[in-house]
């Protein structure tokens, strides 16, 4: 697995009227997607986190509510072309100091397998539990996973 270098990639915080870039590279993922209105407010009202490549937007991740304390890491993706190669890594790490920086405590997120795919569905359970979350909740088809932010308890 060959890390990429860094500089051949953007990471930035992506704003209302990036939904839809980001429902154009999710749709190579999920036919069945969001509506961009909801992604677009979203996006106006918690932090987010693109990487580009050459002007294109190749992964990215937005938070939504939770609990005044407690944020929701809403989605995280990387285009498959571009994955295992440190980028999701990046952007989930990115993702945790916006909040930590907004003062929430935790970051909250599920991984479901129920949700109709493009290309075969792949556990992402493994991705999180490597970047510090914590399998706090587990059925047939979905895991809610959790971590703590700064040693918060
Ligand atoms: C989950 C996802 C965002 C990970 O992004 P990525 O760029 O491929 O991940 P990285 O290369 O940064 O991997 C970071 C670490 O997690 C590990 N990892 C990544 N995906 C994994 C998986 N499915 N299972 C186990 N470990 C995994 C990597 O080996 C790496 O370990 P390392 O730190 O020892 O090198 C990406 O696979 C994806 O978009 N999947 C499809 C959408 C999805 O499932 N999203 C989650 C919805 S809840």
């Amino acid at each position: 697995m060959s890390k990429l270098a860094d500089k051949e990639f953007e990471f930035t915080k992506l704003h209302p009227g990036d939904e839809e870039k980001i429902l154009t590279l999710y749709r190579t993922y999920r036919t069945n997607t969001y509506p961009p209105q909801m992604v677009r407010q979203l996006l106006a009202d918690f932090p987010s986190v693109g990487v580009f490549h050459k002007g294109a937007l190749i992964g990215f991740s937005y938070f939504e509510y939770f609990a005044p304390d407690i944020i929701e890491l809403g989605n995280i993706f990387v285009h498959k072309e571009w994955r295992n190669a440190g980028l999701g890594k990046k952007i989930i790490a990115l993702m945790e100091a916006h909040a930590a920086a907004l003062g929430y405590k935790a970051i909250i997120l599920t991984n479901s397998l129920g949700y109709e795919t493009v290309e075969p569905k792949e556990h992402a359970a493994g991705f999180y539990k490597r970047n510090g979350y914590e399998n706090v909740l587990h059925t047939e088809q979905s895991d809610v996973f959790v971590k703590y932010l700064s040693g918060a308890q």
